[in-house]
């Protein structure tokens, strides 16, 4: 695995891939890699001739309140998990390549862009779409591999695909959960043994929800009531949004027959955690 830090090694090692006709897959990461990312770099083995992994802590994603600065940083373990994965090429710069002083260049995608986590961190999808226009810049994958567990991430990222006619396809790969249904996710390290069990009323809860759409309420508004009320009543956790919604454009459903997206966003102690399930059309 070549390791390469700055835009002009990593245009090298493409333009040596590709030279020998390779198709490219990218795995974009803010490190702290769990069996979730290693699930999208094994996607990407599968579809593309070569791997491309990024490891950057994006700082214009993070708010000035959020965890930019204790965001876990493990680049050693990381880079041993993407050896055993085979990957390529892995890219991972510094704050000063990526964003060199006197950048002020950013992507909106407006309207979705400011819908549910949008809405509850003002500014993160901007950040997210600057920085992974860029990655798509510097890389230009054929495919790029994102995981589902982010759903506003990926409609997102979608839109701006779209618009700004990026020639690749993005690929969304299921949630990987532990064994007890808790979504991985690199912020789960925060969570205290506690905060953890605690954690886990919010993929119960999608669960239970879904389980009352298979058995025929189809109304948005009675499961989200029904969930909110669930949520409340639990002392250790603060409810960010629990919401029923079109997975394309994030926009509120009102009966949920021809499929949704559940999502719940939640703080568990101090740390904030996502989670979604995307139902079929009944
Ligand atoms: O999903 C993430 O880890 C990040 O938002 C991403 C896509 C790597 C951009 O920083």
């Amino acid at each position: 695995m070549q390791i390469v830090r700055t835009v002009a090694e990593t245009r090298a090692a493409l333009r040596a891939l590709r030279s020998k006709g390779l198709t490219v897959g990218l795995v974009p990461t803010m490190g702290a890699l769990h069996a979730g990312h290693l699930s999208l770099v094994r996607a990407a083995r599968e579809q593309c001739e070569a791997v491309v992994v990024s490891i950057f802590v994006n700082p214009t994603q993070f708010g000035p309140n959020e965890d930019f600065s204790k965001y876990p940083r493990t680049f050693d373990t990381d880079g041993k998990l993407l050896e055993e994965e085979k990957v390529d090429v892995l890219f991972a710069p510094g704050v000063d390549e990526m964003y060199p002083s006197g950048s002020t260049t950013f992507v909106t995608v407006e309207e979705i862009g400011d819908r549910l986590d949008g809405a509850s961190r003002p500014g993160h999808f901007r950040g997210v779409a600057t920085v992974v226009a860029k990655l798509f810049h510097i890389i230009e994958p054929d495919k790029a591999y994102f995981g589902q567990k982010d759903a506003a991430q990926i409609a997102v990222l979608r839109r701006m695909v779209r618009d700004l006619n990026f020639p690749l396809e993005l690929i969304a790969c299921p949630t990987v959960r532990e064994p007890d249904g808790l979504a991985m996710s690199s912020r789960n390290r925060y969570l205290s043994s506690e905060d953890r069990t605690h954690a886990l009323t919010l993929s119960k809860t999608l669960f239970h929800t879904e389980q009352r759409i298979a058995a025929g309420t189809f109304t948005a508004r009675t499961l989200i009531d029904d969930a909110v009320a669930a949520l409340a009543a639990k002392p250790h956790i603060r409810l960010d949004y629990f919401r029923i919604i079109d997975p394309d454009t994030l926009v509120d459903i009102e009966n949920v027959r021809n499929g949704a997206l559940i999502a719940v966003a939640a703080f568990v102690g101090t740390t904030r955690l996502i989670d979604n399930l995307l139902t079929a059309p009944r």
